[in-house]
């Protein structure tokens, strides 16, 4: 039996050549041609079964005109599990992880006679072999919708989460108002009126910082007047610097153009972004040898650009940190971090055509600067 062991022996070489492959299509095809060659069959077709166990056809060679009636008896031999050789036809099954998932068919030219026991034999054995490199490949395509899958829960945990906060604001403003209504009080519908813009603009902000994470995210470019975006920036941050007893210093560097090209409402989530992170980073440090601060400074480079520079005396970043920065739901801040700020950020400078460069020391601070045209190009 020396032929038929040799016969074997390179249908297991070919098996291993199987698994090299990371393409699925192209590893059923070259499966179909390979058997047809060991099997010397003239057609070949492969079905895979989908959730329903319905078969569709993942690939053929030299297919008969009536596919129909093989796909019907393919069905039945793969819900009966168990190869069937008839003659000039035979079906083999595919199993993968002990599941079938599909089932291979070939048929003789009607010259070229029947198929033997060893046809069959060696049809099994390269469906075998097809079993084992697909389970990696599947496995693969399992793991990205996986992957995927729970990008979109974090996601969608960060909208809630986001959300929450806003409506929450949203209301506390409402019986704000309610109150300042019922009792003719000045001072209650004040601050209810200043909670509800302070909801309709953290409402804007958030839909600006979504819409920079979409796939085709472009920006509406408009003159920006950035000394008032950063006035802006200041007022909304001092608390949050008051109560980190954080000295916040914004500054523009004169001469500076009275306006520059950009999306103000984008541009302004990115810098909040920024500064939020180096408010953060000088809170976390533990011990301060000097005065704390975050400084943010906009300056001209040249005739084309502009840069804004964002400095903390923060708790820097350690090089495993740094290497991970931009990286999407990456953060070290557990619960209250989400880890999209950088993305966002990142984002933003890129769509106004502008860079993002980073020096950070551990346990010394970190400077942000973001170089962005005047000018944006209309091609951009
Ligand atoms: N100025 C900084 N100083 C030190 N570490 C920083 C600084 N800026 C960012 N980081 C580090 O980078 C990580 C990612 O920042 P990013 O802004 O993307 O997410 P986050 O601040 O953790 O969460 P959020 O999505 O709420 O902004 C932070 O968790 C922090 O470890
Ligand atoms: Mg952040």
């Amino acid at each position: 039996m020396p032929e038929i062991d040799k016969d074997f022996q390179a249908a297991h070489e070919i098996g291993k050549i199987y698994n090299s492959f990371v393409d699925k299509k192209i590893l059923c095809d070259f499966f179909i041609e390979s058997a047809l060659v060991f099997i010397h069959a003239g057609c070949g077709l492969l079905f895979l079964a989908g959730k329903n166990d319905r078969l569709w056809l993942e690939s053929s060679r030299r297919p008969p005109q009536q596919i129909q009636p093989i796909r019907e008896t393919a069905q039945k031999i793969f819900e009966q599990g168990k190869p069937s050789f008839q003659k000039s036809e035979l079906f083999v099954p595919l199993i993968v992880r002990n599941v079938a998932i599909g089932i291979a068919y070939f048929s003789k030219d009607s010259a070229a006679g029947i198929f033997s026991e060893k046809d069959a034999a060696l049809a099994s054995d390269l469906a075998a072999q097809l079993g084992s490199a697909l389970k990696n490949i599947l496995l693969f395509e399992e793991n990205l919708k996986m992957e995927r899958l729970s990008t979109i829960g974090q996601t969608m945990g960060m909208v809630m989460h986001e959300m929450k906060n806003i409506v929450q604001l949203a209301h506390f403003s409402e019986d704000y108002l309610k109150m300042g209504i019922q009792n003719q009080n000045a001072k209650n519908l004040t601050l209810g009126m200043a909670g509800i813009s302070k909801a309709l603009r953290e409402m804007e902000g958030f839909t600006y910082e979504i819409l920079s994470l979409t796939k085709d995210y472009k920006i509406a470019p408009e003159p920006v007047d950035l000394p008032s975006l950063l006035e802006e920036l200041r007022t909304d941050l001092q608390a949050k610097a008051e109560d980190g007893k954080i000295r916040l210093d914004v500054e523009v560097e004169k001469p500076f153009p009275q306006s520059v090209e950009g999306e103000s409402r984008s541009l302004y989530r990115a810098l909040l972004n920024l500064a939020k992170n180096a408010l953060e980073a000088v809170r976390n440090k533990e011990r301060h040898t000097e005065p704390p601060f975050v400084r943010i400074r906009a300056r001209v480079k040249d005739k084309d650009a502009y840069q804004i520079v964002i400095q903390d005396t923060g708790e820097g970043m350690s090089d495993e940190v740094k290497a991970k920065l931009f990286q999407a739901f990456f953060s070290t801040k557990g619960e209250k971090g989400t880890g999209l700020g950088l993305l966002v950020i990142d984002r933003t400078v890129k769509a106004h055509g502008g860079e993002i460069h980073f020096e950070s020391q551990a346990g010394k601070g970190t400077t942000f600067t973001l170089t962005l045209p005047k000018t944006l190009s209309r091609t951009a």
